[in-house]
């Protein structure tokens, strides 16, 4: 395994499952000194556990990332466990419930906005103090397609993560001066929690790599765009979506139908 982050710190929200839980796993892994932030005590146990038993070093912090207090609160055991961060990844997200629009009410929009969006601001915030006055650090945030391309009845969830895109590239604007890079992690259809209740079997028959993505998908690009490789990248979107929002029509109703595909010669089977 590469030591890419050897001695760095990295703050992880939402890591107690899912994409997160994969991601710290792997900076852990590759040296990285990690905090894993869930708003569920007995996944950050469990996951703080996991990293421990396997040599790594990680510090639990439970708390909501979208509360300034709970932000407040966890940078502040940071700074007085390591001493300053590295590397802050804003995955702490919400799948919304669909809901038509005009049965949408304030409190359904409120709530994706703050836990989606506003959760990225409040740690960017404390994190930007500590990586300015260092003149380094990397900032990754974690969008959807639907920042791009519309989910139907996802008003409130769409506008979340079109928010976090932009919010990426003004925020490269203004830290790129003191050597802090700020990049988005897009991923598509990805079989974790957050999935729930989705019927998987039939989605995946849109995505032209023909297949949902796992947690682990993401690790190669997340932990890429966390890395001294990435060290001229800021305010950049990379997608590891399989291909989905590459394709005008998905398959089931394209023109050109998977039918018309030649069958695979055997000796590439
Ligand atoms: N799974 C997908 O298909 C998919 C697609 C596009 C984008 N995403 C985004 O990826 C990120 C991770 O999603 P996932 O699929 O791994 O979800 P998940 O539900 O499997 O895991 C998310 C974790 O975040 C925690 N969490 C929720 N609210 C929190 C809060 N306020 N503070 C701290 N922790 C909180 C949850 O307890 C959970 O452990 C989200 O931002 C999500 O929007 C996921």
């Amino acid at each position: 395994m590469e030591q890419r982050f050897k001695n760095k710190v990295i703050l992880i929200t939402g890591a107690g499952n899912g994409i997160g839980r994969s991601i710290v796993n792997r900076y852990a892994l590759e040296g990285g000194k990690v905090v894993v932030n869930d708003i569920k005590s007995e996944l950050v146990d469990l996951v703080v556990n996991e990293i421990k038993a396997a040599g790594g070093t990680a510090l639990g912090f439970v708390g909501d990332a979208s509360s300034k207090t709970d932000v407040d609160a966890m940078f502040e055991a940071t700074e007085k466990q390591f001493g300053y961060v590295d590397v802050v990844v804003n995955n702490a997200g919400l799948t919304s419930d669909q809901r038509h629009f005009l049965n949408s009410d304030e409190e359904w929009w409120d709530k994706y906005l703050r836990i989606n969006l506003k959760s990225a601001y409040l740690c960017s915030f404390r994190a930007a103090n500590i990586m300015v006055r260092r003149r380094k650090g990397v900032i990754v945030n974690v969008s959807s397609g639907g920042g791009t391309r519309a989910h139907r009845g996802f008003t409130a969830y769409d506008a979340s993560k079109g928010g976090i895109e932009a919010f990426t590239r003004s925020l490269a604007l203004d830290l790129g001066f003191y050597g802090v890079r700020v990049n988005c992690l897009v991923p598509g259809l990805i079989n974790t929690y957050g999935l729930k209740g989705d019927d998987l079997a039939e989605r995946e028959k849109v995505v032209p790599l023909r297949r949902y993505g796992t947690a682990e998908d993401m690790v190669g690009a997340a932990t890429f765009l966390a890395s001294d490789d990435a060290a001229y990248i800021t305010g950049q979107c990379l997608v590891v979506d399989g291909g989905v929002l590459a394709q005008q029509r998905s398959a089931n109703v394209d023109t050109f139908p998977l039918s018309n595909f030649p069958d695979m010669p055997h000796d590439l089977e």
